[in-house]
């Protein structure tokens, strides 16, 4: 069968009450037209059409949009209208040309490849995709006759009490054959909503004698079409679960899957354990046999096998090799890359840095525009003092070095290979290989300091003796 598939985007989608184009607000991660272009492209069509309007340029950007052509349709001015407006990008194309509306996100290839292969084999120039809606008031429903064959779609706006209660509505699924394209020419203006209807094109089709059919099966997870933020809370309430039912088939386990959140572009190797709270988004990638523990947010990184991310952590665009452990509280900010068997640990904050394998930042440091080695112990409260107000700098710290606590770098600077800063330090100045830099001032004791000044209290406030400066350091320790 040849086949062209035109996506109807056109529509301002106004129930969403966004700035936002109803086909560009995101259900796990992606657009919900995204969703359709997918389901689209497994079927290899020969063409794709996406009929968009006023804001033809945020969709056109927004999508992944190898090899699909846009038709402008200026002014929504409906459905019947928005096809027309894809005759051009169709022109030459013999064969079925399969409808959708662009806000249909949860449609499967599957779905749509038996609707194809039953409109085929009934001989269908027009074809229809129905559904029983539990609630049908937002759909297009299908009339049909004592006998059962379809005769018309009617809108909700214009139907009869009687016709309110008919189950059966319309998915918004069309098969329509090029050679009757020409009928959409004979859709008239509705005059109480000013639009043209696509589901006018079933009655003409029907007085023109062209062979037609409606078919329901589906289930109605599937068909549903968004137009209000409460139908997009709901598909994606059913996207969440497919993802978490295809992740528990492939080795995953979930303590609490409901209160989790992982966008559609997620991979996770199997016996990973993910606890409660975790979101994961864009094209995050988490290895085997790695544990994510509650409250970690990923955004699109990679995570190797058998790493452990501790609580309440957040990696941004980076990579986490095998085995590392990251958390809890660690912010690991975008283009950081973190080696195998590495411990980032309690509120450390690393951003654009490379951390060498087996390397240790355990306590409280942050950790900007570097490159450190292996093996290096980085103690807690080690800054690298990265930006001068105007400029940021590097620092390098190569393998095995140890730097004490509570040591700034201030960037550029280059310390050594298994040299050792002494805690306490600021570095200013590249330190050599195998050497030890200090830098604060050295200790001095002053001894019997604090007995003489307890004598001297002794001697104002006698009584007072071996109470240790009561008065003067009330509340100090
Ligand atoms: C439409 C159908 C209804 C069906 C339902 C299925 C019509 C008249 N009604 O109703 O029978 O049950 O879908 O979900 O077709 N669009 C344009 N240009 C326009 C108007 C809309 O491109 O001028 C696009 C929208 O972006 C959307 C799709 O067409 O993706 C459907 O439009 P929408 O307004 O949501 O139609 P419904 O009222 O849901
Ligand atoms: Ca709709």
């Amino acid at each position: 069968m040849r086949l062209a598939c035109v996506v109807l985007a056109a529509g301002l989608g106004k129930r969403m009450k966004s700035p936002v184009p109803k086909v560009l607000h995101t259900l796990s991660g992606r657009p919900m037209l995204q969703y359709v272009l997918d389901a689209v492209a497994r079927l290899k069509p020969e063409r794709t059409v996406v009929v968009v309007g006023t804001f033809h340029k945020e969709i056109a950007d927004a999508v992944e949009a190898s090899g699909i052509s846009f038709a402008h349709q200026r002014e929504p001015r409906g459905t019947g209208d928005a096809l027309m407006k894809a005759r051009d990008a169709l022109s030459g194309f013999r064969g079925t040309i399969l409808v959708l509306n662009g806000d249909t996100p949860l449609i499967t290839p599957d779905t749509l490849r038996g609707f194809l292969r039953r409109s085929q084999k009934n001989g269908d120039a027009l074809s229809v995709l129905s559904f029983s809606a539990e609630n049908p008031e937002a759909y297009g429903r299908i009339v049909r006759d004592d006998s059962g064959v379809a005769l018309q779609i009617v809108e909700e706006k214009d139907a009869t009490a009687e016709q309110k209660r008919i189950a059966e509505v319309n998915g918004g699924i069309y098969a329509i054959s090029s050679e009757i394209m020409d009928l959409l020419s004979k859709i008239s203006l509705n005059k109480a909503k000013g639009e043209y209807y696509l589901t006018d094109l079933f009655s003409i089709a029907r007085q023109e004698k062209v062979k037609t059919g409606v078919y329901c099966s589906c289930p109605e997870d599937e068909m549903m079409g968004i137009n209000t933020r409460a139908e997009m809370l709901r598909a994606d309430r059913i996207l969440q679960t497919r993802i978490v039912g295809r992740l528990v088939g492939r080795g995953v386990t979930f303590i609490n899957p409901a209160s989790v959140y992982i966008h559609s572009g997620v991979m996770i190797g199997s016996d990973t354990v993910i606890y409660p709270n975790v979101y994961l988004e864009g094209e995050t990638k988490i290895g085997r046999g790695c544990v994510l523990y509650p409250n970690v947010r990923i955004a699109g990184s990679a995570i190797g096998d058998g790493s452990i991310i501790k609580d309440s952590s957040v990696i941004e665009r980076s990579t986490v090799k095998q085995h590392a452990q990251i958390g809890p509280f660690a912010h690991l900010r975008p283009a950081s890359v973190i080696g195998s068997h590495a411990k980032i640990g309690n509120f450390v904050e690393i951003k654009k840095s490379v951390v060498g394998a087996g390397t240790k930042a355990s306590h409280l440091s942050y950790i900007g525009d570097a490159v450190i080695g292996k093996d290096v112990n980085i103690g807690a409260g080690t800054i690298t003092c990265n930006y001068d107000g105007k400029q940021k700098h590097k620092t390098e710290i190569h393998d095995g070095v140890f730097i004490g606590s509570d040591t700034q770098l201030v960037a550029p600077v280059k310390v050594g290979r298994g040299a050792y800063v002494a805690a306490g330090s600021t570095v200013t100045k590249d330190v050599p290989p195998l050497s030890l830099a200090i830098s604060r001032t050295m200790q001095k004791n002053i001894k019997d300091w604090a007995k003489k000044r307890m004598a001297q209290a002794e001697r104002r406030q006698p009584g007072m003796k071996g109470q240790r400066g009561k008065g003067s350091r009330k509340g100090d320790d």
